[in-house]
């Protein structure tokens, strides 16, 4: 019925308001009033959709003019960043990720729409899926991390959330997968560089997540910034029509990024705004992001048949379809009496929920964590009490004043503390605050040295080329370590942090991300043992920045690396002349191991991972292996353990990764207790795009593993043949 509503829209529509609804505008956020020609442009059907409107005046009076006053009474969508929560701000995607729990993801993107929609948003600009596999790249703290099958999950967790069931349901909000595609490949992990890679790997390692995502229904899709192999991804008719539309059915509309059609001119592919706008509407661009190549010269483009109508109806259909699905066109307005019960208890207990279960534990010395009750804490470090970088990038709307730090934690709950920040903020260089921190310290029995990014040290145009704790952190910590206190750092950041400088200086390490409006209260039930840590990494923890970019899943070379063949830099005798002793792939300085894997993530519990079996030996294209093991909680609380599979395909038409991350699931032990886990894979699961770009398992042999983690596991074979 959408359909023939769309094509009775379509046939009175004038060729100004086709345009009109490709334009997704803005208004200055110092505009102290709503500009008259903004509003004209409206009433003429000239304006599709708005973005970061947060003046709720300006909202009303802009749909109503819209629905009222323009020729069709066509609605607008309203769209911002609700990325990681609207208010009541979550941890940042890769903290999500560390959950590896869709259902956490999916409750978090639900409340993040339902506040959101008291705003009128309708619309947000999330799921970010770009695998991420290098930690200088400022958005790695976007992305799901950086493998295939775990952004595939939880992308389609994202979508549902947002999106509900039904996406007529006024508390729902499109999603849009982004950034299409293979922005997070970006060169020396820069933002906005160049990408350039083989087909099998886009669509081995890039494209999976986006297929999920539109699979899931995602109503819309963003173009990415960068070029793939010399074509902008905005005007990239391949990437747009071919496999968006053709191959993966999407039919949404895809909205340009921020003035990328434009930018296509800086690329050298486009000549001027004009010939931008021709590119991007020639390779199936719908809706364009604040540019204006649309606006200012499609008429005339369509005049010149460089681009033709039927080309913008399309456009205009796509849209339409997304209007009406959102069910914009029966009830168009902000609910007033919706007031998105910001910061609700459930909301509250949530974003506390996704926190501790986004921590991941690094290290824990003879069982530092959990403290004590009797404990006396030195609270340490610039991320205590830092309200606002504690939300982390895409915090639009979070509120520092609802944020819960470590610091306020304590303070409600315990009198054995003290608090020296000795760091006024993550990159203060000074030393000022030291000799209080130290005079804390020495009173103390604990360290909590809380650490890490400043928010806007991560997330777009914030990449970084040496990912260290910034400033004087590690002189601080050093300083602190000489008092002989135990010290547990606190990470709080956007990315990985390099710590191989100081990692023997600490006796516990937890990574909390940037983890949101109840980052406090999480960790102080995590330190003391109220809840334990249960996050496992989504992305390899380098020890260096100079190993990146560096992924789990990288393929063998004909030289792998191995513990045997290995000579550190310290080996070579001084003077020593060309030789072939350890003539494989790794870093003279850096090895070839990551600081901590991919999965890695230790419990205040131990598992132990035993009698792994196969229900055949060989399977064929039709059928299923079962995968068995028993998990067995070995210490003396309860935990949740996070059973990865992963397999290797041993040879390959096409040389294959080390190990893929299959399957996974999270189960939940007393002390004592024993489950067996089982897993079904079959053919489907082991196919890949080869060099002739088909889609297909091959036969032979396959390695399998199950463990805590990409490093370890316990190991088996099969074989897969027709
Ligand atoms: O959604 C974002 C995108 O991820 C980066 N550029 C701006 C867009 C809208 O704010």
């Amino acid at each position: 019925t959408h359909e023939a509503k769309i094509e009775a829209l379509l046939a009175k529509m004038t060729l100004e308001e086709k345009i009109g609804q490709t334009n997704l505008r803005g208004v200055s956020s110092r505009a102290t009033s709503l500009p008259t020609d903004l509003k004209e442009s409206v009433r003429k059907g000239n304006v599709g959709a708005f973005l970061n409107i947060m003046n709720l005046d300006y909202v009303d009076e802009l749909q109503r003019i819209a629905v009222e006053e323009s020729p069709n009474g066509i609605p607008l969508i309203f769209g911002r960043d609700v990325i990681h929560g609207f208010k009541t701000m979550f941890p940042i995607p890769l903290g999500l990720a560390a959950t590896w729990d869709a259902q956490i993801v999916e409750k978090s993107s639900e409340i993040a729409a339902f506040e959101a929609s008291a705003y009128g948003i309708r619309w947000t600009f999330a799921p970010m899926l770009d695998i991420a596999r290098d930690s200088r790249w400022g958005r790695i703290a976007e992305s799901p991390g950086e493998d295939p099958y775990l952004a595939t999950v939880l992308g389609a967790a994202y979508v549902k959330g947002f999106q509900s069931d039904d996406l007529s349901n006024p508390y729902s909000m499109a999603a849009s997968a982004k950034h299409y595609i293979a922005y997070g490949a970006a060169i020396g992990g820069r933002d906005y560089n160049t990408v350039d890679m083989s087909e099998q790997l886009l669509r081995n390692v890039y494209l999976p997540p986006f297929k999920s995502a539109i699979d899931a229904g995602s109503a819309t899709v963003m173009s990415s910034f960068n070029e793939i192999n010399g074509v902008p991804a905005t005007g990239n008719e391949f990437l747009l029509k071919d496999v968006l539309r053709g191959e993966l059915q999407f039919d949404g509309f895809v909205v340009s990024d921020w003035d990328s059609v434009t930018e296509m001119v800086y690329h050298g592919y486009a000549s001027d705004e004009k010939h931008a706008g021709e590119l991007a509407a020639k390779a199936g661009l719908d809706m364009e992001m604040t540019s204006t190549a649309y606006e200012n010269h499609l008429k005339e483009l369509i005049k010149e048949n460089k681009v033709t109508i039927e080309e913008l109806n399309e456009f205009v259909r796509n849209i339409l379809r997304i209007k009406f699905r959102l069910g914009l066109f029966e009830n168009p307005y902000r609910n007033k009496e919706h007031k998105g019960n910001f910061y609700a208890e459930n909301h509250l207990k949530e974003a506390k929920k996704a926190a501790i279960e986004s921590t991941v534990l690094l290290k824990n010395k003879q069982s530092i964590l959990p403290l004590s009750e009797k404990t006396k804490v030195a609270i340490i470090g610039p991320l205590a009490n830092a309200p606002h970088e504690q939300l982390g990038t895409w915090a639009f709307d979070g509120e520092k004043e609802h944020t819960n730090t470590p610091l306020h934690a304590y303070q409600k709950a315990s009198t054995n503390f003290m608090f020296a920040k000795g760091l006024g903020h993550s990159r203060d260089k000074s030393k000022k605050g030291f000799k209080e921190a130290i005079d804390v310290a020495k009173k103390s029995d604990v360290i909590l040295f809380f650490g890490g990014e400043e928010a806007i040290l991560s997330g777009e145009a914030h990449s970084r080329a040496n990912i260290d704790l910034p400033g004087a952190q590690e002189a601080l910590i050093n300083e602190l370590a000489k008092t002989g206190k135990p010290i547990v750092l606190v990470i709080m950041a956007g990315r990985p942090i390099t710590i191989t400088n100081i990692i023997d200086k600490t006796d516990a390490v937890l990574m909390s991300w940037h983890p949101g409006t109840m980052g406090g209260e999480a960790l102080y039930e995590i330190i003391n043992g109220i809840e334990s840590p249960e996050g496992r990494l989504p992305v390899s923890w380098p020890k260096t920045a100079g190993q990146l970019p560096y992924f789990y899943n990288h393929k063998n070379t004909g030289r792998p690396a191995d513990s045997v063949n290995f000579v550190s830099i310290d080996k070579i005798p001084i003077g020593a002349w060309q030789s072939s002793l350890g003539n494989d792939s790794h870093y003279l300085d850096a090895g070839f191991t990551p600081h901590f894997p991919f999965g890695y993530g230790l419990s205040y519990t131990t598992f132990k991972y035993a009698d792994i079996s196969i229900s055949k030996e060989t399977i064929n294209f039709s059928e299923n292996l079962e995968v068995k093991v028993s998990i067995t909680n070995t210490g003396k609380t309860a935990g949740k353990e996070t059973v990865q599979l992963y397999i290797q395909d041993v040879v390959g038409s096409i040389t294959r990764p080390v190990k893929e991350l299959k399957r996974y699931q999270q189960v939940f032990l007393k002390s004592g207790e024993t489950k067996e886990i089982s897993f079904q894979i079959s053919a489907k699961d082991l196919e890949f795009v080869n060099h002739k770009l088909v889609k297909a398992a091959e036969e032979g042999k396959f390695n399998l593993w199950v463990g805590p983690n990409s490093a370890e596991g316990l190991k088996t074979s099969f074989s897969l043949k027709k």
